[in-house]
């Protein structure tokens, strides 16, 4: 996900609120960093037209190539850090983007899914790409428009009409400096709100380090920012106003937009990150498409196998798609520890497909296990957060996760993107090979568009979670049970209580406790439950509900994740955690929200930093 900055000042004059406008976006830049560092460029308007500098890589060779040959001075710029989706991280895929005549620049967060019919529309009546990027589309539309309505704002009506995907962009033109037209679907945008100058920001913390009053948009709405006026209209040209709200913390807390934590951020972006990883994957019939799958229609329909392989968080999400696989595909679906696959001369051929799951792409245990299923004749297909990183390029195919960079060491909303891609991939399969009907799948991929709304509810009532969790600082020892997908989700909540807590935690399969780890049970012994659906198979639900009397009977403390209405386990939970109805396999994505905000919460409560635990790295390279 993009970082997007915009300001406009008083020409002809000079200091905060002056023509210093390359500097006040470099700055907001700086703070919006953690969105994507793939590349960063910055766009100035003056009286003699656009001037644009931009760079791969993180903002310092922006900064660099601004040292070697600096902007004009400006009182209108408009700035970008990217997190690459369409096109690799590049000089010429860096943002903004200009149009045939470099007098209109663009930069954008987001994805048009329509762009490729639009690119081939425009090649069509003879426009020269320049990148291979998603926005040039917008910025080649806005500068016909301009020319057609002479008018800024309608031509970004004009142009987001036409869009389709989710977006923030914000536009400049040379005929108009001192003006920034910004648009907003689905994707952040906030206004600044200065004296004699104003500001657009992905969040707050582009211009924090300015002013602390701000305007919220609502969706699908225009604005255009002025030294002195801020004017919204819908997209349908219906004049608007924004919510205004003071920004109560400071500066360097922005630089985590406004979360205590770079973790606590990125547990509140879950739905997004759900939302993104889904976005644009049925064509205009409603078929689920995956347009990163380079490993032909025959070949998948020949697979006899699929072997995940994974470490840490993302194995569990493997496991997740283990229950998912096979039942909607009917493969055997094994899950690896990247780091045993090859050491144990796994059976694979070229029948074989290897799914490697991982947020970074840099993994080394990961990257060997890919190189040695390759070896075999395996074919192998990447779930990746990180474009252009090892495992997609020595992959057969690649299906991107769309989390936006995630910055705190413990993995959360990578976690719940690898599980989407994972629904996505067994839904794919189970088209392909006839396994489901087109409105069995459709019927999945509208449960999975749901989710995203029912993980904001989640999130929206841990404060029950926060509380417990605060009062169980001195706790040295957690269980988690599950059983089917709540397995890996009772070792997920496992996992991210021992890293960040450092507090001792075990999952179990629920239905192997009373083969030896009951022992581990006395008096007091928090456990958590993660209970399925009594909606779905009968006996699942009832096994789980008998688990947690059996650790009650032992004095077990049971703090029970269950879904709404589901009164069985009432009598015999000391705790019930709420989450919304969704199908069995689905329900890892809702369950596992509340032990990750209990682990962040506790570990916050010991003092400790919760962004970089002890002993660990976000990126393990080694073996
Ligand atoms: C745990 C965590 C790790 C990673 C593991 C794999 O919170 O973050 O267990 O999941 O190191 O990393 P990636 O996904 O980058 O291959």
């Amino acid at each position: 996900m993009c970082g997007i900055v915009g300001y406009v000042g008083r020409p002809g004059t000079t200091g905060a609120a002056g023509e210093d406008g390359a500097a006040v976006v470099l700055e907001g830049l700086r703070r919006l960093e953690y969105r994507g560092y793939d590349s960063a460029g910055i766009a100035v308007v003056t009286g003699a037209g656009v001037d644009v500098r931009k760079r791969a890589g993180k903002l310092a060779n922006l900064v660099e190539l601004l040292d070697a040959d600096p902007l004009p001075a400006a009182a209108t710029a408009i700035g970008h850090t990217r997190w690459a989706t369409h096109g690799g991280p590049t000089d010429a895929n860096a943002h903004p983007h200009v149009d045939g005549t470099g007098r209109v620049a663009v930069i954008h967060n987001g994805i048009v899914e329509n762009f490729a019919v639009l690119r081939a529309e425009l090649v069509e009546a003879g426009v020269e790409f320049t990148s291979e990027t998603d926005t040039e589309v917008v910025a080649h539309l806005l500068g016909a428009e301009q020319e057609r309505t002479g008018d800024l704002t309608e031509a970004m009506r004009a142009v987001c009409a036409r869009l389709e995907g989710a977006f923030t962009l914000l536009a400049v033109h040379a005929d108009t400096p001192g003006v920034i037209v910004g648009a907003r679907r689905n994707s952040p945008l906030v206004v600044g709100l200065g004296e004699g100058a104003n500001y657009l920001g992905s969040d707050v913390a582009a211009f924090i380090a300015h002013t602390r009053e701000a305007l919220e948009l609502g969706q699908d709405q225009v604005v255009t920012i002025t030294p002195e006026r801020v004017d919204v209209v819908g997209f349908d040209g219906t004049p608007a106003q924004g919510r205004r709200f003071h920004v109560d913390w400071d500066a360097s807390a922005a630089e985590k937009g406004g979360f205590p934590s770079f973790m606590a951020k990125e547990i509140h972006d879950q739905p997004q990150a759900i939302a993104d990883t889904l976005l644009g994957r049925t064509d205009t019939t409603g078929r689920l498409q995956l347009d990163e799958m380079k490993i032909s229609e025959a070949e998948l329909r020949s697979v006899d196998k699929i072997v995940v392989v994974a470490c840490g968080t993302a194995a569990y999400a493997g496991q997740v798609a283990k229950y998912a696989i096979e039942h909607w595909c009917r493969i055997p679906v094994e899950v690896e520890l990247a780091h045993e696959f090859r050491y144990r001369d796994p059976v694979v051929s070229e029948r074989t497909l290897v799914v490697a799951i991982s947020q970074s792409g840099e993994t080394m245990d990961t990257i060997m296990a890919v190189r040695h299923a390759r070896e075999q004749g395996a074919k192998v297909l990447a779930i990746c957060n990180t474009n252009g990183s090892t495992i997609p390029r020595e992959s057969d195919a690649a299906l991107y996760t769309h989390a936006g960079p995630e910055i705190a060491v413990a993995s959360t909303k990578a976690f719940l993107a690898q599980i989407t891609a994972c629904y996505l991939l067994g839904l794919y399969l189970a088209q392909l090979r006839g396994n489901k009907f087109a409105d069995e799948v459709a019927e999945v991929l509208e449960q999975l568009h749901e989710v995203p709304g029912q993980v904001r509810q989640v999130l929206d009532g841990l404060e029950q979670v926060r509380e417990i969790a605060r009062s169980m600082a001195d706790t040295r020892s957690v269980l988690f049970l599950g059983r089917h997908v709540g397995y890996p989700v009772a070792m997920e909540g496992a996992l991210k209580l021992k890293e960040l807590a450092y507090i001792h935690a075990e999952g179990f399969a629920a239905g192997e406790l009373k083969h030896g780890p009951i022992a581990l049970v006395e008096p007091g012994q928090p456990v958590f439950v993660v209970v399925p659906s009594p909606r779905g198979r009968d006996s699942l639900h009832a096994k789980v509900v008998s688990n947690i009397q059996e650790v009650r009977a032992r004095g077990a403390r049971t703090l029970v994740i269950a879904e709404q209405g589901d009164t069985d386990v009432e009598p015999y939970a000391d705790v019930v955690i709420r989450v919304p109805r969704t199908s069995t396999l689905l329900s890892p994505l809702l369950a596992v929200v509340p032990l990750q905000v209990f682990a962040c919460e506790l570990a916050t409560a010991k003092g400790l930093d919760v962004d970089q635990p002890r002993n660990l790295a976000k990126s393990v390279t080694v073996e």
